[in-house]
């Protein structure tokens, strides 16, 4: 694993013991409100903003087996992804998707490849990506801001 995923996934748990200590302390007080607020400020100080960069290297271990991601890139087990933010689901020419995705029924944005990449077999049933997805959010965010570059 890259030293920067280990680092993130560090962080993930120093956040989460934040998190857990601070909502012992503000429960005790009684101050449910103070606390939530609390929980979001520990939340919000420690997330690691989305970064193309491990978002390259989640991309090299978890799609790039089946997707190129190059201008002009023949098409591997799925399609080329080189400009898929923005672009029409299911819209690459020599590339032969399942009925889910050929329908071309969503633009692919930030908040559509999120839903798409936390389950594929959920948001495309007659879709024919054989991936798991990935269940972290922080790894997702990643990846798309790798994707964001490929243009
Ligand atoms: C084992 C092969 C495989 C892996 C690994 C894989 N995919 Fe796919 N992907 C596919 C296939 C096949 C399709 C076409 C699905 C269909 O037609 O239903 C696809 C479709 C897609 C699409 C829709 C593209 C379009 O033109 O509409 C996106 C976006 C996508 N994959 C992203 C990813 C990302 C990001 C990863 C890594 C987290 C990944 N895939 C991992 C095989 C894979």
């Amino acid at each position: 694993m890259p030293s920067a995923i280990t680092a993130a996934a560090a962080q993930i748990r120093q956040a989460r013991r934040l998190i857990r200590a601070s909502a012992v302390l503000f429960g005790l007080a009684g101050l449910a409100g103070l606390s939530l607020g609390a929980v979001a400020f520990a939340a919000r100080a420690v997330t690691p903003a989305p970064s193309a960069e491990r978002g390259a290297a989640l991309f090299a271990a978890h799609c790039a087996s089946c997707h190129a991601s190059r201008l002009g890139a023949a098409p591997n087990i799925g399609p080329n992804l080189f400009r898929v933010v923005g672009r029409r689901s299911g819209s690459e020419p020599d590339y032969r998707y399942s009925a889910s995705l050929k329908t071309g029924s969503l633009i692919w944005t930030a908040t559509t490849l999120d839903l798409y990449l936390a389950d594929p077999k959920e948001k495309a049933p007659a879709g024919r990506m054989p991936h798991p997805g990935l269940k972290l959010d922080s790894e997702r965010a990643d990846v798309i801001a790798y994707l964001e570059t490929l243009r």
